[in-house]
């Protein structure tokens, strides 16, 4: 799916613990404008649900994990997100669900845009219908 890859850092681990990085031009396809935090979440809960029209985003699961769906119209892919320096990049018209979070899951996330409702895309049916547009 060409609108979803993974960003892959290295990471430099000694006797102190480990460390990666992710950086803004290099390793982040946009400009960064708001930082969000996805945290606390109780098992069995499912987030997301939505996608959006101009949005850019990385999601990077720094502590625990989730399942992470991505769907474009026509292809459904899931991504299991259990590692600090892996980001999984995302634009373009992508239905996105999260499942199964570890109740220590903490998702990073780095976005284009501040936050705007109107970008939302909340209703499936809708979704699926502006794919098709987008096609045409
Ligand atoms: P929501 O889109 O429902 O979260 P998820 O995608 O995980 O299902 O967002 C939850 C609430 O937080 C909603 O009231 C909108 C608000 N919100 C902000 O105020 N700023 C943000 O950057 C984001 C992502 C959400």
């Amino acid at each position: 799916m060409k609108q979803v890859h993974l960003i892959d850092v290295p990471s430099f681990g000694d006797d102190r613990g480990t460390l990666c990085a992710f950086e803004a031009g290099k390793d982040i396809p946009f400009e960064i404008k708001r930082v969000y935090c996805i945290y606390h979440t109780e098992s069995g809960i499912s987030r997301g649900f939505h996608a959006h029209k101009h949005l850019k985003q990385v999601v990077i699961c720094v502590s625990g994990s989730c399942r992470f769906l991505v769907d474009n119209g026509k292809t459904k892919q899931e991504y299991i997100l259990d590692s600090p320096d892996k980001g999984l990049a995302i634009e373009g018209l992508i239905w996105r669900e999260m499942h199964d979070f570890s109740s220590d899951c903490v998702l990073i996330i780095l976005a284009s845009e501040h936050f705007q409702e109107s970008d939302y895309i909340r209703d499936y049916s809708e979704f699926k219908s502006l794919c098709l547009q987008s096609k045409l």
